[in-house]
């Protein structure tokens, strides 16, 4: 039986608290990376085309309210760069760096503008992109190319307990928590905040996927060790928080 009691304390805010505390911030720790290092040596980077409001087909805010829902049924269909592109910008693209690199404005909002976030990308089916494991750069608008995939759709649904349209989506977007650059500011009292604007993120997903006139399905139930494996996350310092397949409808 698991502890709700813990869990239910834990959605609580215990923020009142974190003025008797000194965080790293406070005690002039430098700021963490707001985006996770490259690997050294040669890498393979994408440079994604400019996000283009001209491509909404649903241009109707009240209409994309009114007609957002979960899709999870999605045509074999592949989408396009200038696509993924969009989605990418609107979910954790840069609008602005602030002061010297401490945070950053961005689609979203985010508790002390942390943007505690990585996007990975799992792509089976996106035109000019080869099949594989992708991570987002939003401070350059590019795409790192992690590695090719091998058995990607077998690999996914099992990964997200068996829900097949997740693992035979185009594009599989994973969002990994990196929790020390929210506690460098909010310590113990970031957690809630992080798990808070994770739901932000996907939101703008569901909304810019509507206007592009595609489909997405925000996903919570998956392995969390077996997601983590697929992504070559640690799970400690860097781990999957939450996922959404997208794909044409
Ligand atoms: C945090 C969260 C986790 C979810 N996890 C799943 C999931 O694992 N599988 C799934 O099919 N739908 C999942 N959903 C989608 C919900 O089932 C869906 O939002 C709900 O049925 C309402 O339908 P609507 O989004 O079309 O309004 C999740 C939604 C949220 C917000």
């Amino acid at each position: 039986m698991s502890d709700y009691k813990t869990n239910r304390d834990f959605m609580k805010s215990d923020f009142a608290e974190s003025v008797h505390e000194i965080s790293d911030q406070a005690n002039n720790v430098p700021y963490p990376p707001l985006q996770k290092p490259l690997p050294e040596g040669e890498i393979q980077l994408i440079q994604l085309p400019d996000p283009d409001s001209d491509r909404l087909v649903k241009p109707d805010f009240h209409r994309l309210l009114l007609e957002r829902q979960s899709r999870r049924k999605f045509t074999p269909e592949s989408l396009s760069l200038a696509e993924l592109s969009y989605l990418l910008w609107a979910t954790q693209g840069v609008i602005v760096t602030l002061g010297l690199g401490y945070a950053s404005r961005r689609p979203v909002p985010s508790g002390g503008a942390r943007h505690a976030f990585e996007t990975y990308l799992a792509i089976n089916r996106v035109e000019d992109l080869e099949p594989g494991i992708y991570r987002y750069l939003p401070f350059s608008h590019e795409l790192y190319f992690q590695e090719p995939a091998q058995n990607l759709p077998e690999l996914l649904t099992e990964a997200n307990l068996g829900q097949k349209f997740v693992g035979n989506a185009a594009a599989v977007f994973a969002w990994s928590c990196i929790p020390y650059r929210a506690e460098w500011r909010y310590m113990q009292y970031a957690h809630k905040t992080m798990l808070l604007d994770a739901g932000h993120v996907c939101q703008n997903l569901y909304l810019s996927v509507e206007a592009l006139g595609l489909g997405t399905c925000a996903i919570g139930a998956y392995d969390q060790a077996a997601m983590d494996a697929i992504l070559e996350l640690d799970g400690e310092d860097e781990y999957v928080i939450y996922l959404a397949p997208v794909g044409k409808i």
